[in-house]
């Protein structure tokens, strides 16, 4: 009997970018059913609100027919033990991410031996995008569009209508 393998890709997503999105085809060409998990830690502050960052991923999501977007808080494994998920996706885009993934694979694998992380490496073209930059980008006036789906552009008008201060709007 074929046993069917959940995958859950954990992130902030604030918001999602073309990265995310390009890591999130290549696992839900490989696993079963996938969820694509927006962490809330009520000790972070968010540019932008759950519901939108939601919003936005399923929306650059919905071509994928076996993608479901969720939230979570709390501990990772906690919340994919609930989901009945086997395997935590996670992206590299370059060298200076895997000391960070390796710790936390190794912390996660601690307290949930069953699960499994399993990293996708981005495309070349991504290796240097990040949600940081791209809001940091798109204040300052430059150009995102490349990089981000057309939601997330719509939303980084709405929640920056003056940026860049002083400057042209957005097109
Ligand atoms: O996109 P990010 O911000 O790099 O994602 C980090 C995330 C959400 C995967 C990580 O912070 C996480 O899993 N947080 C939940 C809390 C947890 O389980 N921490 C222990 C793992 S070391």
């Amino acid at each position: 009997m074929k046993r069917s393998v959940r995958a859950v890709y954990p992130g902030s997503f604030d918001p999602i970018t073309n990265g995310h999105i390009y890591i999130a085809e290549r696992a839900a060409a490989i696993f079963d059913d996938m969820r694509v998990s927006i962490l809330v830690n009520p000790n972070k502050t968010y540019t932008f609100s759950v519901e939108a960052r939601h919003a936005m991923a399923s929306e650059a999501l919905s071509h994928l027919s076996n993608v479901m977007v969720d939230h979570f808080t709390g501990l990772l494994v906690d919340y994919m033990r609930q989901q009945e998920a086997q395997v935590i996706i996670r992206g590299l885009r370059a060298m200076s991410d895997f000391e960070y993934e390796f710790q936390m694979a190794l912390m996660n694998r601690r307290l949930a031996p069953e699960i499994e992380t399993f990293f996708i490496i981005t495309d070349a073209n991504y290796s240097y995008l990040s949600s940081s930059a791209i809001r940091d980008i798109f204040q300052f006036g430059g150009s995102v569009k490349d990089v981000v789906p057309h939601c997330v552009f719509r939303c980084l008008r709405e929640r920056f209508p003056a940026h860049p201060p002083g400057g042209k709007p957005h097109e």
